[in-house]
């Protein structure tokens, strides 16, 4: 077999064999086709797409780059849950503790910022001394103490998806059902999860801009949870605009930390009740959906969920003190503020530009080797539908270098669009799947 043969197939459209399928990923999970003919294929099946045995096999191929754990010597259902990236959202950091402290064990493996996205690793490791990179049986052990833990692919666990997920990342393949939907599944069937909840997200700031492109791949994904006998839950929901207020990795923890608290924007607070409303009756620790979205606020409001939280930021090395005393995350050392060009009604915040901006500053990587800067990124000021006047600030941007800042400020301002009539209001959650 030839990579260059799979890679012309692919891009000409045709269905590979499992067996090339398995090639090209055995391939380059160990290292035998390099990144260049990789980020080919990848091209070729985002302009192309896939058949649903080939994102099967995909799929399978990417768990078998690594071990399985297996989970059943904790007592409880096991319950993750995944967004497929958006602006903005740092509901993991919410929904976790919040179905944890409500009895559900909560194995959650994340990712890194992809594209104009944020990911829930970096933002958990904006917080000092905390470490997502533990070993299967740290993972195991801090879930059977602590019934939550937060870790990330490694060399062990869906070590393809991980080395996929990078190249994707600096190569503009990520926008892809089936890509999507192969790294969501294999990495969540390899931490040995019973039932996983799904937010995907569609509008401007997501992967998928329209609602039958979400609604795609939320169906693959449950189908593919389906077959390996996993139940799945998929909500589809708004990313036209920043989930919250805050976008960048340590300003998104001090958000998640004041949500906890009972102090967090309206959207935010919704949706991470919801999610984790889900988990607890797919968890089984409530017999309706309406007695867990009752037990997900109470934890909310009691106040468990953000002690929970802390507890696992301890057991992983962190300093549980940066969620009350916000000086100890990384701060930023220069702000500007992007006032309204005129009165009016916020009528859109194009959370894609509020991404690409912040990413720009030093939020996100442009190369697979950069490091991020935890401290910078976006707070707004206002959402859509709010009222402002002429001058008064929309947004401020947080930086520590100056390169970049007048480029990102522009993107930043030509985000916003101010109308006279007051926009209608959307939905947050759109659909559920599954
Ligand atoms: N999240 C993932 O884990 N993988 C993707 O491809 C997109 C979002």
């Amino acid at each position: 077999m030839r990579t260059v043969d799979l890679i012309q197939r692919k891009r000409d459209g045709e269905e590979l064999a499992p067996e090339e399928i398995e090639y090209l990923v055995d391939g380059y999970t160990k290292g035998e086709i390099p990144d260049y003919q990789l980020s080919a294929f990848l091209m070729a099946v985002y302009f192309t797409g896939m058949s649903d045995r080939e994102v099967s096999r995909l799929t399978e191929c990417m768990l078998r780059s690594g071990e399985s754990l297996d989970l059943s010597g904790i007592p409880g259902v096991k319950v993750d849950k995944h967004s497929t990236g958006g602006v903005g959202d740092k509901t993991s950091l919410i929904v976790a503790p919040l179905a944890a402290a409500a009895g559900v064990v909560v194995p959650m493996m994340s990712g890194r910022a992809l594209g104009h996205t944020g990911g829930t690793l970096d933002k958990l490791e904006s917080i000092p001394g905390l470490r997502t990179d533990l070993t299967p049986e740290q993972f195991t052990t801090q879930l059977k103490e602590i019934g939550l833990c937060f870790i990330g692919q490694s060399e062990r666990l869906a070590p393809a998806d991980r080395k996929l997920y990078a190249l994707r990342d600096v190569t503009a393949t990520i926008e892809s059902v089936p890509l999507i939907a192969s790294s969501i599944m294999s990495k969540k069937i390899a931490e040995g999860v019973d039932a996983l909840v799904l937010d995907v997200k569609v509008g401007n700031g997501a992967f998928m801009k329209k609602q039958v492109d979400a609604r795609r791949l939320a169906q693959m994904m449950v189908g593919i949870g389906r077959r390996v006998d996993k139940r799945v839950q998929a909500l589809i929901t708004d990313m036209s605009q920043p989930l919250g207020f805050a976008i960048g990795n340590a300003l998104e923890v001090m958000e998640a930390s004041q949500t906890l608290q009972g102090a967090g924007p309206e959207d935010l607070t919704r949706l991470s009740v919801e999610l984790a409303a889900r988990m607890i009756f797919l968890g089984k620790q409530s017999a309706t959906l309406e007695e867990a979205r009752r037990t997900a606020e109470k934890k909310l409001v009691d106040g468990s969920g953000y002690r929970k939280l802390k507890e696992a930021v301890a057991a992983q090395g962190g300093n549980p003190a940066a969620l009350d005393k916000f000086e100890l995350l990384p701060n930023a050392t220069g702000m500007r503020e992007i006032p309204s060009p005129r009165a009016g009604y916020v009528s859109q915040i194009a959370a894609e530009d509020i991404g690409t901006a912040s990413n720009m500053i030093g939020a996100g990587r442009q190369r697979k080797e950069d490091q991020i800067d935890p401290a910078v990124g976006v707070i707004l000021e206002v959402k859509v539908g709010e009222k402002v006047d002429a001058g008064s600030v929309l947004c401020r941007l947080y930086y520590t270098k100056e390169d970049r800042v007048d480029e990102a400020a522009d993107m930043v301002e030509d985000a916003f669009r101010i109308s006279s009539q007051k926009p209608d209001e959307r939905e947050l959650i759109l659909e559920v799947v599954g």
